[in-house]
């Protein structure tokens, strides 16, 4: 059997409707509403939820959320406040759900007060744990930062500073399948010794264009295969 999860990133939903020059409330809403139509059976967004990390924002967030049915699993972006999220959304930022084989694992790599990005030991030591304990075939993992180069005009020195540390843990387990994040506000798909790593375009405003805004949808298989489809409005 097949199951499928969607990702969003990046809503910078914040107190002023103007975000970076475009409603991204408004903005998030179209995206939401395009989701309605799809199949999924969870929802994940990857950091920056809110541009400022305001409680306000997060409420006003959590109410155009409404609309979805399905479980929403979230983790934080440089943008975001880490208890005003993680109280907001009543969760833990590092956790792990599963969707029939597949077991997803999100990542807290928030510096303080730095727009880059670090798994510590002990983001490190739970990612390890949370594979080697898990009897889910398959596993994907989710965090905010860019683990690779975008090849693109992003600044790769605003990503991940120690992917070699993460590569060292998934390297030990052949169930990891995929890669996640969000930051770049960019659509691109890579491939680091057959896992495959996406990039999620934001729900506000692409970086470096199109002047679109989108998602990711994925298919995960029995197969252990997964499939991303970025779509855009
Ligand atoms: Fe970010």
């Amino acid at each position: 059997m097949n199951t499928s999860f969607i990702q969003i990133s990046d809503c910078h939903i914040d107190d002023e409707i103007n975000v970076m020059g475009v409603d991204s409330t408004a903005n998030l809403k179209r995206i939401l509403s395009d989701i309605k139509n799809r199949e999924f059976n969870a929802l994940l967004i990857s950091g920056d939820l809110t541009h400022n990390g305001t409680l306000n924002s997060y409420n006003k967030l959590q109410k155009s959320l409404t609309t979805i049915e399905a479980d929403i699993h979230v983790m934080p972006g440089n943008h975001d406040d880490k208890d005003n999220l993680s109280s907001a959304f009543n969760t833990e930022l590092q956790r792990t759900f599963q969707l029939d084989d597949w077991q997803i694992i999100t990542l807290d790599s928030v510096q303080i007060n730095k727009v880059s990005g670090l798994l510590s030991k002990d983001q490190l030591h739970f990612l390890d744990g949370a594979i080697s304990n898990s009897n889910a075939k398959y596993t994907v993992v989710c965090l905010h930062h860019p683990v690779v180069s975008m090849n693109s005009d992003w600044d790769d020195k605003l990503s991940l500073e120690n992917p070699e540390d993460l590569f060292e843990v998934v390297e030990q387990y052949s169930q990891v399948k995929a890669i996640l994040w969000g930051h770049a506000h960019q659509s691109e798909a890579f491939d680091y010794n057959g896992v495959s790593l996406f990039s999620c375009p934001s729900t506000a405003i692409q970086f470096n264009g199109p002047d679109n805004i989108g998602y990711n949808h994925y298919t995960l298989r029995s197969n252990g295969k997964i499939e991303c489809k970025t779509h855009w409005l």
